[in-house]
């Protein structure tokens, strides 16, 4: 048998993407609740364009997102209708602390999560939370400027502090940031930075970059302290750079762009920065804005083990004009002509999978959780209500037998696997509904309209299969 019996198979979500209830709950403003549907998400998303108060002109699709806040109970009890041993779901920070600075927590915030998380344990699901998915207070941004300013760090602690005591004994996988490389790609998302004109963009992402590192060392120095059952996981956005041809260029550009996934979990795994990281930033014109302790925080606290999303391959190119041809969340690519793309163009790469598992637990050696993955699809819903999404049980079957080999024949140790929007939820990239991940469908549109009903797609009985089988019937 391919994956051992405790194997944590379940599905993702995160509190932007999926909870809603905004306004309830004394819940702040949050970064991702300023982000629109439209053409101008990707420029507030990159800090090019100031978003700080709501605007009549824009529809903002996280403040209901599928109403999770409200439908957890039906929509943990169908995850554990299909079988799930593990659901990964993030914290709203503006839930606990409103805006950030306070001393004392919002009691109402913490209920909700403790009760989402005994509905959990009531089917025997094993909660994997995600302390920062996207989600930062907006007063911190207003205030502070958000992770630019090392206050950050003390903000994000108090927090961790509160939720390890809180959720000692209900809790015990834990991830720091989501997708820490996305800060690259998304700085006002992953880390709450707008750049005015004349910035040193590159220093100030480096910054907030070391905070986000020190603060997630420091989090799991933290979470070890208050309980040694805590396992903590850095998580990456992943899926390797390919040469677009074997020209020694294109080599050497996909080493490049694979560096810049690396070199976050290099840190966080290994304790430090790699020395091509060093170069890398000097040459930028910017600097690790060290303090004294700081390297021995990284040292001492590297993560129990490494997670990661993977959607797709990608290409790399030494003609930079082709390196911008394709897109795949957020990345820019060159186009793979031996790929065929999902509705929204990213390439779809099962064996690219495999490469990318075996390419970090070769460099790691450490245990990998496989928290992402999945296809965005539109679906139709036929006129008896069904749901007939062959083209998702296709990727997911093919990608989780990838995976299957990779512990199989190449020998990877891999904790669990979440399907990405295992319940249909708001995108990131576009803000669209009707980009589709879920075994479950939520009736609402781009717009809000709708139902919010739950309906079980095909692939729900598909998954549910799987998980019986433990990975065997595919
Ligand atoms: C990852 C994120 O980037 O990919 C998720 O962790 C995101 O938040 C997912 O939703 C898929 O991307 P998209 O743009 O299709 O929602």
């Amino acid at each position: 048998m391919a994956f051992k019996e405790n194997f944590l198979w379940g599905g993702a979500t995160a509190a932007n993407q999926c909870e809603g209830g905004s306004n309830e709950g004394n819940r702040g403003l949050a970064n991702v609740d300023l982000m629109p549907l439209g053409e101008d998400r990707y420029l507030v998303g990159t800090g090019q364009k100031k978003m700080y108060e709501f605007d009549e002109k824009y529809f903002y699709p996280s403040l209901t997102a599928v109403d999770f806040y409200h439908h957890y109970k039906e929509d943990i009890a169908l995850f554990a209708e299909m079988g799930f041993k593990t659901f990964r779901l993030s914290i709203a920070w503006t839930r606990i602390f409103p805006n950030g600075d306070e001393q004392t927590p919002n009691e109402e915030g913490l209920k909700f999560y403790e009760e989402v998380f005994k509905e959990c344990r009531k089917y025997g699901i094993e909660p994997l939370v995600t302390i920062n998915h996207f989600d930062c207070p907006m007063h911190l941004v207003k205030t502070i400027g958000g992770w630019r300013s090392r206050e950050m760090i003390n903000h994000f602690l108090k927090l961790c502090k509160v939720l390890f005591n809180r959720y000692q004994g209900l809790v015990k996988y834990w991830l720091t940031f989501n997708e820490i490389n996305m800060i690259l790609h998304f700085p006002f998302v992953a880390a709450g930075l707008y750049f005015e004109e004349n910035e040193n963009r590159t220093q100030t992402t480096i910054t907030a970059v070391h905070h986000q590192l020190i603060a997630s060392a420091l989090a799991t120095k933290m979470a070890h302290e208050i309980d040694q059952e805590n396992q903590i996981g850095c998580m990456v956005a992943a899926g390797s750079y390919y040469p677009e041809t074997c020209k020694p260029e294109d080599y050497w550009q996909a080493i490049c762009d694979n560096r810049e996934v690396y070199m976050f979990t290099d840190v966080q795994a290994r304790g430090y920065y790699p020395n091509y990281a060093i170069k890398w930033i000097e040459k930028r014109n910017a600097k690790i804005p060290f303090e004294k302790e700081d390297k021995e925080i990284l040292k001492n606290n590297t993560v129990d083990f490494v997670s990661f999303s993977y959607y797709s391959s990608r290409v790399s190119s030494s003609d930079e004009s082709k390196g911008k041809q394709s897109e795949s969340n957020i990345f820019s690519s060159a186009i793979n002509p031996y790929l065929k793309t999902s509705q929204w163009g990213w390439a779809i790469d099962a064996l690219g999978f495999r490469s990318t598992i075996n390419e970090l637990y070769d460099r790691y050696q450490k245990p990998l959780f496989v928290v992402e993955n999945g296809l965005g699809a539109k679906d139709t819903v036929e006129e008896d209500g069904s749901i007939h999404d062959d083209y998702r049980i296709e990727y997911l079957k093919e990608h989780i037998q990838a995976m299957k080999d990779a512990i199989e024949q190449d020998g990877a140790e891999i904790i669990g696997y979440t399907t990405w929007g295992c319940i249909d939820l708001i995108s990131n990239g576009t803000g669209e509904s009707a980009k589709r991940y879920g075994f479950i469908y939520v009736d609402r549109d781009n717009h809000g309209n709708g139902s919010y009903q739950r309906k079980k797609k095909d692939s729900f009985y598909w998954y549910k299969n799987v998980i019986a089988s433990n990975g065997e019937e595919l």
